[in-house]
């Protein structure tokens, strides 16, 4: 049995709470798999007092977080704070550049900071590890990273937001609409006080630009995602969808074509034979697409205490194993700066919501934007029910150009027949 891995923990929230659990729980079995204990040797987090349900009496507690990363008795540095720059990202910089292993949850760090940091963990032979921040407990980081190790992956994609994902199921369910189950949803806890990383996609896109990054060689590029988050989606507009055998999902997509790569959060109406339109409540799953492999389907647990301690821990038995590559699946030099591809290049079908004044003129006014930019309709609905005395109007269009659809929203907008915003939603091919 080799040396204890001894491991410093910043941030006990949930995922700290849990990691500690974890280890308590499954002590022997983990120093079996891993070939030597892994023992948290000091802690650090912003309350001292909080009861956190754990005893940390056993560890050193270290108030400065920021020491963590030099603390003379630690191997690996744990970072659970969160937030992209700050705290978090000083303690990553300093942690990898003394040579210690760092292990994180944190997607936002990630998605901005993710190439300086795999370039620090190669320059003093580090190991940076982040399972738990893509899809929470799901091992798609792994998957990708080694199990598919082999293959040139066209698309990777999938549900990346399980507060979403939870709020457009029991839209569906009970029919009622967004703000009322988002206030539900916060106060059983399911939703963050402050929600708009969740409902508004930023929290999908910096997961998608991690995963685009490992399956495309590409270095992360959180500013080329196109981001619409789930906060206009109408109860009406789930119904609508199911009426045509669809679900509505927030979906991120990657995709590397020969424009270079594409990267969207979006809310898409998914066919109900395809597996993501059965992902339901705060379930993550991702679909990666390999040229030798096939279609594979990573699912589960994507946040909670559990099944995010697990991934940390897995990381943390890699590391133990003395078992761990590139942090991007390769070197970081090889990792190329991609082409932003233009969507208008895209083919596909859409979804066209909108909510029009009950006055002559108004539907040729939209049909005729339609048939100006090219969009073929493949269906049109009028419903009288909508809110604000309007009606509306649901378009799904043929397949065809995005840049199509994108001219003749262009060409309504500022329309005086038009009540509020349209709603675009792509549905998945
Ligand atoms: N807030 C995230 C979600 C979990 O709702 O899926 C952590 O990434």
């Amino acid at each position: 049995m080799g040396d204890a891995l001894r491991v410093a923990l910043a941030g006990l929230g949930t995922v700290g709470g849990g990691v500690i659990r974890l280890l308590d729980a499954n002590r022997d079995l983990i120093t079996r798999r891993a070939g030597r204990p892994i023992e948290i040797v000091a802690v650090s987090a912003r309350d001292r007092t909080k009861d956190r349900g754990v005893d940390l009496s056993r560890f050193a507690w270290v108030d400065d977080t920021a020491a963590l990363a030099s603390h003379p008795d630690a191997d690996v540095v744990v970072e659970l704070i969160g937030g992209s720059d700050g705290p978090a990202l000083t303690l990553a910089r300093t942690a990898l550049d003394a040579g210690r292993g760092f292990v994180t949850a944190n997607k936002a760090m990630l998605a901005h900071h993710g190439l300086e940091l795999a370039q620090k963990a190669e320059a003093s032979n580090a190991a940076l590890k982040f399972e738990a921040a893509v899809a929470g407990g799901i091992p798609v980081i792994k998957g990708l990273r080694e199990g598919a190790a082999a293959n040139a992956i066209a698309r990777v994609y999938g549900i990346l937001n399980g507060t979403c994902n939870f709020i457009l199921s029991k839209m569906e369910a009970e029919g009622r609409d967004f703000a009322e189950v988002l206030a539900e949803a916060q106060a059983l806890g399911y939703a963050e006080a402050d929600p708009s990383f969740d409902i508004d996609g930023v929290d999908a896109a910096h997961k998608l630009s991690i995963l685009a990054a490992i399956a495309f060689g590409t270095q992360p590029a959180f500013g080329d995602v196109a981001i619409a988050g789930v906060r206009h989606v109408l109860a009406a507009d789930i119904a609508q969808a199911a009426s045509l055998g669809y679900r509505v999902r927030l979906v991120g997509v990657a995709e590397e074509g020969p424009h270079g790569l594409f990267q969207r959060v979006h809310p898409h109406l998914v066919p109900l034979d395809h597996p993501l339109a059965h992902v339901t409540g705060s379930t993550n799953a991702v679909v990666a697409e390999g040229n030798f492999v096939g279609r594979l389907l990573f699912q589960g647990a994507g946040a909670g205490d559990g099944p995010t301690a697990s991934a940390v821990v897995a990381d943390l038995i890699d590391i133990a194993r003395g078992e761990y590559g590139a942090s991007f699946a390769m070197p970081a030099h090889e990792l190329t700066a991609a082409t932003k591809a233009d969507s208008g290049e895209r083919r596909g079908r859409a979804y066209l919501r909108f909510t029009v004044q009950d006055k002559v003129g108004v539907l040729a006014e939209i049909a005729a934007a339609m048939r100006d930019a090219g969009v073929s309709i493949e269906s049109l609905i009028q419903r009288g029910e909508a809110a604000d005395g309007g009606v509306m109007i649901a378009i799904v269009t043929h397949e065809g150009p995005e840049r199509a659809v994108a001219q003749a929203l262009e060409r309504l907008r500022g329309s005086q027949s038009l009540v509020g915003q349209p709603l675009l939603m792509h549905i998945l091919g």
